[in-house]
């Protein structure tokens, strides 16, 4: 064979790999609204920045005459390139290909990038479009399966692991993004279930419907299981873009340095007066955030699934932060069971990777009551105490208003290593709110008073104007300031700056036991 026939050998068969399943199969993708694995690579990647792994490895079945069915690259297009600059592994499925559906040889490729992945110290990003453990293969696709969710495990808190949901994810291939750090979902294109439909009928005699049991809005708002949906996918590709900003490229890596025209000395007159006087009435904790934040930029996530705690990824002087703030907007920001798991995975996350964390709080309590108390709130709100305890980078917390009982402790307190703790002056600091706190060490005294209910009210009032602020807290050095709201901006930055250099350590273990 001349080197020109060779030449045209590859060429025809890099052809023929770039076209997974063929055309007609290409033509059902986009006809359902859907991208090919290589499209979505396109729209994910720099331009021109892709180098692909592993183009023309085939599945070694030999059972249900697949000998005679093959395809290059086997369902998966796997490599690395550029994302916003930097270096990302990725594997896409491609539906065209057995429906994406998980051979050996595809575990192998995703195997192989996220251990190149691990070895460099960049991030993966995996597409996900496919019909799950290739059947043909049996228990060889399901050994593929444990050994990416082994692989998953490994590099957990090593390099940031990325999901993306863009068609069918079932069965137990949802257990790989449930394991990696964020999934995004698509609207009306994708879903994910332990057990589809069919089998929720025959099992529990429930009529559900696809989108129902598994669509993106029902991981998004009921499950906690997606922490991002997109309404097209090309919307969730370009999200995946904007979060991979935030986050650094491995665990002993610094976020990235985003330069700011936002002063950073900005002053914000406007929240003097954000928290009304009215200590009953709600504010909107979002409106705080972004009026802080460089150019008012906060990228929300999970804002569908327990919200009333707020969190996401923001800038202050061009630095990455993670925030966590309660929301008196919804539930009056009270911690439950939902809220406690959202902010404890999520301080992880930012420990594990080096991102400050910021936290606002407005918390009257956890919340009471039998379902809360019998879903475990003990066991949930002590996996938001311990994250916070644990957590060895700067952290930072504003107590913009109430911070009762338990929940002060909780969220950041300088007692759980809070490194600069401010508060508002109409932050309100104590074991429980005015009301109960009379209603309790006044009872008798209440109960034999002429008019009872005046005498409560004059009560609550004496209580707030002693307990009801931030100065005893402050006099005890709890707070490390008292500081006008419209400061916080630059008060955060300087935090910031001077933690800069922050080393922290727990002491050496194989592992803590967090109460999961
Ligand atoms: C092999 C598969 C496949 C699979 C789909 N295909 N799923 N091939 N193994 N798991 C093939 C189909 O034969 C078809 O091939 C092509 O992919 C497209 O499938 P369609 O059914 O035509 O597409 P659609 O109507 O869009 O339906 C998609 C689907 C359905 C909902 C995903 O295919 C489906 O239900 N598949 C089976 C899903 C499943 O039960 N998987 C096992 C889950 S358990 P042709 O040649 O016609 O194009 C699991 C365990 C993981 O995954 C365990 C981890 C521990």
């Amino acid at each position: 064979m001349s080197i020109e026939q060779k030449l045209e050998l590859l060429r025809k068969k890099q052809k023929e790999a770039e076209l997974g399943g063929g055309q007609q199969r290409i033509d059902e993708q986009h006809k359902k609204g859907k991208l090919t694995a290589r499209e979505r690579l396109d729209l994910l990647l720099d331009k021109g920045s892709f180098e692909e792994f592993d183009m023309f490895v085939t599945h070694r079945s030999k059972d249900f005459g697949l000998e005679k069915q093959k395809y290059f690259g086997d369902g998966v297009v796997t490599g690395c390139g550029l994302i916003n600059g930097r270096m990302t592994f990725v594997f896409s499925q491609d539906f065209t290909v057995f429906g994406g559906s998980l051979s050996k040889a595809h575990a192998e490729k995703i195997c192989k990038i996220m251990d190149m992945a691990v070895r460099v110290g960049a991030p993966v990003v995996g597409l996900n479009d496919s019909g799950g453990a290739r059947i043909q293969e049996g228990v060889v696709s399901l050994g593929g399966y444990a050994d990416i969710f082994l692989k998953n495990t490994l590099a957990s808190g090593v390099i940031p692991q990325i999901s993306v949901i863009l068609g069918p994810c079932a069965g137990g291939a949802v257990y790989s993004p449930a394991i990696t750090d964020f999934v995004l979902m698509t609207k009306g294109t994708s879903y994910m279930f332990v057990t589809g439909p069919n089998v929720v009928k025959t099992v529990t005699h429930e009529e559900v419907t696809y989108e129902e049991l598994g669509g993106a809005m029902t991981h998004a708002t009921k499950s906690g299981v997606a922490h991002f949906v997109g309404g097209n996918e090309t919307e969730t590709i370009l999200l995946t873009r904007k979060l991979l900003s935030f986050i650094p490229q491995n665990n002993v890596d610094d976020p990235p340095f985003k330069e700011t025209s936002d002063p950073h000395d900005r002053q914000d007159a406007q929240l003097n007066h954000i928290v009304p006087d009215n200590p009953n009435k709600p504010y909107d904790i979002k409106d705080v955030i972004t009026r802080i934040v460089d150019e008012g930029d906060f990228l929300e996530v999970m804002p569908d699934w327990a919200q009333n705690i707020v969190i996401g990824f923001a800038r202050l002087g061009g630095r990455s932060v993670g925030i966590i703030a309660n929301q008196p907007a919804i539930l009056a920001g009270v911690l439950d069971i939902d809220s406690s798991d959202k902010g404890a995975r999520f301080i992880r996350f930012c420990d594990a990777f080096n991102i400050p964390i910021i936290t606002f709080e407005d918390v009257p309590g956890f919340l009471p009551g039998t379902v809360q108390e019998f879903g475990g709130i003990i066991r949930h709100g002590a996996k938001l105490l311990y994250a916070y305890c644990e957590a060895t980078v700067p952290k930072i917390t504003v107590i913009t208003r109430k911070a009762y009982g338990g929940a002060y402790d909780v969220m950041n307190s300088k007692h759980v290593r809070g490194d600069m703790n401010y508060a508002w002056p109409t932050a309100e600091i104590a074991v429980m709110g005015p009301k109960g706190a009379v209603e309790i060490i006044f009872k008798k005294e209440l109960a034999q008073a002429e008019d009872p209910e005046k005498a409560t009210e004059q009560k609550i009032e004496e209580f707030r104007e002693m307990f009801a602020n931030p100065y005893i807290a402050a006099e005890r050095g709890y707070l490390d300031d008292v500081i006008e709201p419209k400061s916080t901006r630059p008060r955060l930055i300087r935090a910031l700056n001077m933690l800069e250099t922050k080393r922290d350590t727990n002491p050496p273990k194989k592992h803590g036991n967090i109460p999961l």
